[in-house]
């Protein structure tokens, strides 16, 4: 079965465009959490540009739920995790000009450093997971500083179309097999939509998808708890394809 983490961050970047108090993180993941998240994902960012330490602070004492929390692997966002303790820490690569998270974590190149955040991190009782691409070389060095977790860059699966975005659908679908082998939990996530979500969720392995943007966008429209829960029931019709 594959569940569902779903991402607030810009229901925070609503508010922030006005600096007021609403619309409110918080209750988005009451209500994300009515229609099924089976875990509610924040990114602190460095440059704060949408959510708030407060808003994790609060959600840490309100979300019955998993709580994930994004952050760069850096002194500062470590220390704060270490305070805010969410269920788990998905450590993620940040540029503050970018607009989102472009690319995954180059664990290969900063396995030291990373090293020492999965190992602070887990002595704090936080599972770790690393966004990285779905490459060889990234999971190997996943495995070896001592994650629990891969979250899968889906970008360029989402941002392809055609035979290029069967290619990236492969290299998921290995990527996903590599990890498992390697005992890491596999889950996926970035540019993910009710459209190209499917193939995605059907890869063998897959643990827990992280979809922020799509259902935001949809639950301008329809509200959050149905952007949710049309969201969860297509992951659980796959499900139910899968096992009658
Ligand atoms: N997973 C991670 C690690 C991310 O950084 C993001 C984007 O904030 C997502 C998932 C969700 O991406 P999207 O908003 O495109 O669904």
């Amino acid at each position: 079965m594959v569940t569902l983490g779903v991402n607030i961050d810009h229901v925070a970047t609503i508010r922030q465009a006005r600096g007021t108090a609403q619309p409110d993180p918080v209750w988005a993941a009451a209500l994300a959490q009515l229609g099924g998240a089976d875990c509610i994902t924040v990114h602190l960012r460095e440059d704060r540009r949408h959510i708030q330490d407060r808003d994790v602070e609060i959600l840490r004492k309100t979300v019955t739920v998993k709580l994930n929390l994004e952050c760069a692997c850096v002194p500062e966002m470590l220390d704060l995790a270490l305070q805010l303790s969410p269920d788990q820490v998905c450590l993620v690569p940040e540029r503050r000009e970018e607009l989102t998270t472009e690319g995954g974590l180059d664990v290969a190149g900063r396995a030291d450093q990373v090293e020492q955040a999965v190992l602070q991190l887990t002595a704090a009782g936080i599972r770790v997971s690393l966004f990285i691409d779905p490459e060889e070389a990234q999971i190997n060095a996943a495995a070896r500083v001592g994650a629990h977790i891969i979250e899968i860059h889906t970008g360029r699966y989402a941002n392809s179309s055609g035979e290029d975005r069967h290619k990236e659908l492969s290299k998921i679908e290995l990527a996903t097999d590599y990890a498992m082998r390697a005992r890491l939990e596999v889950h996926a996530g970035h540019g993910l939509n009710y459209e190209n979500v499917i193939p995605v969720a059907a890869t063998q392995g897959m643990r827990e998808l992280n979809i922020g943007h799509a259902i935001i966008g949809r639950a301008v429209y329809v509200g959050m708890q149905a952007a949710v829960r049309e969201m969860k029931e297509l992951l659980d019709s796959l499900t139910r394809r899968r096992y009658g």
